[in-house]
């Protein structure tokens, strides 16, 4: 797959198949976000990957958003909650401070699409969660006092196909009577000013 064909392809995915996610395959996505641009090459984020279904009903309990409406409003329904996680961490001791916290956001932004395309290739629909509760996730997954949770990227083999569609007036989401979700994305000429404002 071309990287433009995935740029465009990719779109938020909420509701997944009841099909297991093979380590290999998240091994690659992690990959893909060692390889990122990182604020002076300092590298301060790590990650967990996670395809236990053991571990994933308390990584979903914890975790907001969209991710979380009803069905109706675009949620997912009963099984067709994420099959794997990839949990964003920023290790607080390299990154020496919070002086440095802007730019590892930007890392961490960088990495996400990274291993967001990267899931696309490999056939798996995912969405960035920044609604969770830190304070829960961080004893289920045995995450030391030294990292703080930067992202949870939701992932599975997709079970809906949202649409991008360009924006009249609003940019808001929109979930139709068959349940497909609406993206509306503002259009090319009202974001790009050509050589100057
Ligand atoms: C920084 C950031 C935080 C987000 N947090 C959440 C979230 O907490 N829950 C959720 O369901 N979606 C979340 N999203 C996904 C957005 O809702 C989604 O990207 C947006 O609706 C556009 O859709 P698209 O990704 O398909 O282009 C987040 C996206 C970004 C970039």
């Amino acid at each position: 797959m071309k990287v433009y064909e995935a740029v465009t392809k990719r779109r938020s995915v909420r509701r997944f198949k009841d099909k297991p996610v093979p380590y290999p395959v998240l091994e690659k996505c992690v990959e893909a976000a060692r390889l990122a641009p990182s604020g002076r090459n300092m590298q301060v984020c790590e990650y967990i990957a996670i395809n236990d279904a053991a571990i994933l009903p308390g990584i979903f309990e914890n975790i907001g958003g969209s991710v979380r409406l009803p069905p109706e409003k675009g949620g997912p329904r009963p099984g067709q909650t994420a099959r794997a996680y990839i949990i964003v961490l920023i290790n607080k001791t390299l990154e020496g401070g919070d002086n440095r916290r802007k730019v590892s956001y930007y890392d961490v932004g960088m990495a996400a699409e990274n291993i967001m395309l990267v899931a696309l290739e490999q056939g798996l629909g995912s969405c960035p969660v920044l609604m969770y509760d830190e304070n829960a996730l961080k004893p289920i997954l045995n995450i030391p006092d030294n990292y703080d949770i930067a992202l949870v990227i939701v992932m599975g083999y997709p079970d809906e196909s949202p649409s991008a569609e360009e924006s009249a007036e609003s940019v808001a989401v929109t979930v139709d009577e068959k349940g497909i979700r609406h993206v509306y994305k503002r259009k090319l000429a009202d974001i790009l000013h050509k050589n100057k404002f």
